[in-house]
């Protein structure tokens, strides 16, 4: 198993740069660049508090919890997503910009070739192999693998996946699972991560940090299959989500964190605990969020910014407690 670094405080740790890995939770607009992809966020209302009220493929009203983190140790936002050098082609620009970072992280992807399949996500075997050209990119700018080296292993790697994993595992037609199957699924869920980590510790990775899961079964769009009066969460998909594999390693305990969000440590109460700000139908949460969506009056009241991630409020908050959770 690769020997994992974890941040216990949030003083500024000297990283020349950071590789982020994941899903729509760390993403900042990889799936632009995949014309047939079926999950984006480059449209308003995502991106109405970013600079410029700009849809970055971000899905956030604003920045997300990487964007975050990765402010806490001096940068201004997570590095840009590997496909848009690869499709902008700005070569003039490359050799500066690529040693500071890149985002691989692709919505809808998982640990699994299989999850997002359809969607034509990229999943984390791909985003793993693109590191290994970003890697090979560096040493062709630093002018040989012994300075790439030195880069890499000073540098941060941050992933956080395993949400849409556990998604597709209840997607119809599986809804209900044995005990068995999903103790089965769990180990090979974790076992596929270690293979990832693995891989990337061969590429030279040393300093790894993990964001677990949170309880993904009380998110917006999870809460409207609960028909339980005054909606509750669908307990299933928690219980996985609180036994996931990347749990012992992460930066800080996610779900516990996001638990006392939803428990009202952000001093938000009904509904805008439950319902997404941005969307349409019950609890707001039937559809995606776009330009014609509803849009909630306050967004800093709000937990949920569309039906399964946290608006840029929540997102701030949970950065800067996961540290000391
Ligand atoms: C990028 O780095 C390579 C290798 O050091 C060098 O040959 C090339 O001229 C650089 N390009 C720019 C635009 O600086
Ligand atoms: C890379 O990071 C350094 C230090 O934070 C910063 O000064 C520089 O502007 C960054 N380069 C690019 C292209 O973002
Ligand atoms: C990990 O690396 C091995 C050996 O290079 C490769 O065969 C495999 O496809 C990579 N990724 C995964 C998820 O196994
Ligand atoms: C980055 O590396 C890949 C694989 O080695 C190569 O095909 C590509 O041309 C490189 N890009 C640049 C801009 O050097
Ligand atoms: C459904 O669940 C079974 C066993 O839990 C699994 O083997 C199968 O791959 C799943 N099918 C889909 C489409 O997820
Ligand atoms: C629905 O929510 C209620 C109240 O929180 C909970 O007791 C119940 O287990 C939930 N149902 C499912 C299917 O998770
Ligand atoms: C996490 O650690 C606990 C206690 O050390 C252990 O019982 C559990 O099996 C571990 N879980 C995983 C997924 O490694
Ligand atoms: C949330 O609140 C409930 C009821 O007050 C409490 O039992 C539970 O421990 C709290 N959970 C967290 C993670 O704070
Ligand atoms: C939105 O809510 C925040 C926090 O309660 C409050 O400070 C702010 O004034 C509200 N904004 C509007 C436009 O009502």
């Amino acid at each position: 198993m690769v020997g994992l670094h974890v941040f216990q405080t949030v003083s500024q740790p000297v990283v020349p740069a950071i590789f982020v890995f994941g899903d729509s939770t760390s993403g900042v607009g990889t799936n632009n660049y995949i014309p047939e992809c079926g999950v984006k966020a480059d449209m308003l209302f995502n991106g109405i508090d970013y600079p410029d009220a700009k849809p970055t493929g971000r899905f956030s009203n604003g920045y997300n919890t990487i964007d975050f983190i990765v402010q806490q140790l001096g940068y201004n936002e997570s590095p840009p997503p590997f496909l848009s050098f690869v499709h902008e082609q700005q070569l003039q620009n490359l050799n500066e910009s690529i040693l500071n970072g890149t985002n691989f992280a692709s919505g809808g992807s998982g640990l699994l070739d299989n999850t997002g399949r359809k969607i034509l996500v990229i999943p984390m075997r791909e985003q793993v192999e693109q590191f290994a050209t970003v890697r090979s990119n560096i040493s062709q700018i630093l002018g040989g693998d012994a300075a790439a080296e030195t880069l890499i292993q000073k540098s941060l790697f941050i992933f956080s996946v395993g949400s849409n994993d556990i998604f597709d595992f209840f997607s119809p037609p599986n809804v209900s699972h044995t005990q068995q199957e999903l103790e089965d699924y769990m180990t090979f869920l974790m076992y596929n991560y270690q293979i990832h980590l693995k891989n990337l510790s061969n590429l030279g990775a040393k300093e790894i940090g993990i964001i677990g899961l949170s309880p993904i079964g009380c998110c917006p769009l999870l809460r409207t299959f609960n028909d339980t009066v005054g909606g509750g969460c669908m307990e299933g998909l928690n219980d996985l989500s609180s036994e996931f594999p990347g749990m012992n390693y992460s930066l800080g305990n996610t779900f516990d964190l996001t638990k006392s969000l939803l428990n009202g440590s952000l001093h938000l109460s009904p509904p805008s605990l439950q319902q997404a700000c941005c969307g349409k139908g019950k609890l707001n949460a039937e559809d995606k969020c776009r330009q014609d969506s509803n849009l909630c009056p306050n967004r800093t009241k709000y937990l949920f910014w569309d039906q399964f991630h946290p608006t840029q409020i929540a997102s701030k908050f949970a950065a800067g407690l996961l540290f000391t959770f």
